[in-house]
């Protein structure tokens, strides 16, 4: 009811000023009304009467080092066009935190309408989060969620609990801890401390593995089981590799020496470094610790051809695209965003309304089908 008073109000304010000024396409980007959860409709009087204006959607993406993170700003920037819309697409270098705020603000000085954010610290865009909702302009956290501030509209991204459960089950299915009294030796590797779906990641995963843990089927010889012990700082394959080389020479791993049958890692940049640390140490794909990663990157493809990494898991980033596409599109032609998780995804300052797309698990067996097949990847691309 407060919300379709608020509209009513704005509509009759918009009426008085377009009868003022004489002309259609007001901006009510002056509208003092700071943007909040429950109310991000009203910028559909932003939408240009027919004056062919295109409006600018603001993009955001935290490094261009990450192969993931180039094709989702590729693809948000194609599809945001192809349905009308002009796009401001910044990279923050390599995941560098003051020039994504700089970015930000120059979006938002820009007259970008809305912003689609994946952060490089969830908890460090107070300064633009705050300029945001004072110029009501809507964001969408992208991928990751924007922790903390009460500028944050939507959340567009995979079930990220989800991803670490299938990582954790693949691990138990591949070592049939079910069956087998063990003990197998794993050791376990999250990202970077300051992204918050590593604690989804890591959770997810460990919520499937402590109770072989704690039954004693699983070990974790370096006793590294907490979050920020097995964190890797900005995701970076070169920390995971060093990390893995003091494991293998604190543990005394080796295909002939103290055995290592699994190891946990929350995505694949951080799996490129485990492999390169294990293949380093001896390991081949005859003996290959049962390995995890997520994103389906193509250097991990290719060591998952090799038989120097177990799985991946697909996040087809064309779909979390199309639906974050089609949330701006809502947004500014003044409709509700389709989500389909309201209870989930709290940022602090309350339930963010997200679209959570699905996951799925990708092996030998499926990779052809998920990868090949649906276009993501040419299979020449993989050799
Ligand atoms: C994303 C992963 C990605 C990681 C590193 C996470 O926030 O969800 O897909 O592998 O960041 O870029």
């Amino acid at each position: 009811m407060k919300k379709k008073l608020l509209v009513l109000v704005l509509a009759i304010a918009l009426v008085i000023s377009m009868a003022a000024c004489g002309s259609g396409g007001s901006d009510t980007s002056t509208n003092d009304e700071p943007a909040t959860t429950e109310d991000t409709t009203d910028t559909s009087s932003d939408q240009p009467a027919d004056s062919g204006e295109k409006l600018k959607v603001g993009v955001s993406m935290p490094t261009k080092s990450l192969q993931r993170w180039n094709q989702d700003g590729d693809n948000l920037k194609s599809q945001l066009e192809a349905a009308g819309y002009e796009v401001d697409l910044q990279y923050a270098g390599d995941n560098e935190i003051p020039l994504q705020v700089t970015q930000l603000e120059d979006m938002i000085s820009g007259g970008c309408k809305v912003l689609v954010i994946a952060a490089i610290d969830s908890t460090q865009l107070g300064s633009p989060m705050e300029q945001a909702k004072e110029k009501n302009i809507p964001v969408i956290a992208y991928d990751r969620l924007i922790m903390n501030s009460d500028a944050v509209s939507y959340y567009a991204s995979f079930d990220n609990f989800k991803v670490g459960e299938a990582q954790g089950q693949f691990i138990v299915d591949a070592l049939d801890l079910e069956n087998q009294k063990g003990p197998f030796n794993i050791e376990m590797f999250t990202g970077d401390p300051a992204d918050n779906n590593v604690n989804f990641f890591f959770g997810g995963a460990v919520s499937v593995l402590q109770p072989y843990i704690d039954s004693g089927v699983l070990k974790v010889p370096s006793g590294q089981t907490e979050q920020a012990q097995c964190a890797t700082e900005n995701w970076n394959s070169e920390k995971s590799q060093a990390r893995m080389e003091n494991l293998i020479s604190a543990q005394g791993y080796g295909p002939s020496k103290t055995k290592l049958d699994a190891v946990l890692s929350s995505n694949d940049s951080v799996a490129q470094g485990i492999t390169n640390a294990l293949v380093g140490a001896g390991y081949t794909k005859d003996d290959f610790p049962v390995l995890t990663g997520q994103d389906c990157d193509v250097a991990s493809m290719k060591n998952m051809l090799a038989g120097l990494q177990a799985m991946s898991i697909f996040k087809d980033t064309r779909t979390l695209a199309d639906q974050t596409v089609k949330m701006v599109d809502a947004i500014l032609q003044g409709n509700e965003p389709e989500v389909n998780n309201t209870e989930d995804y709290d940022n602090g300052t309350g339930k963010i309304p997200s679209y959570l797309c699905d996951p799925i698990p990708c092996t030998l067996d499926n990779y052809k089908e998920l990868l090949i097949d649906s276009g993501y990847y040419k299979e020449d691309e993989l050799q």
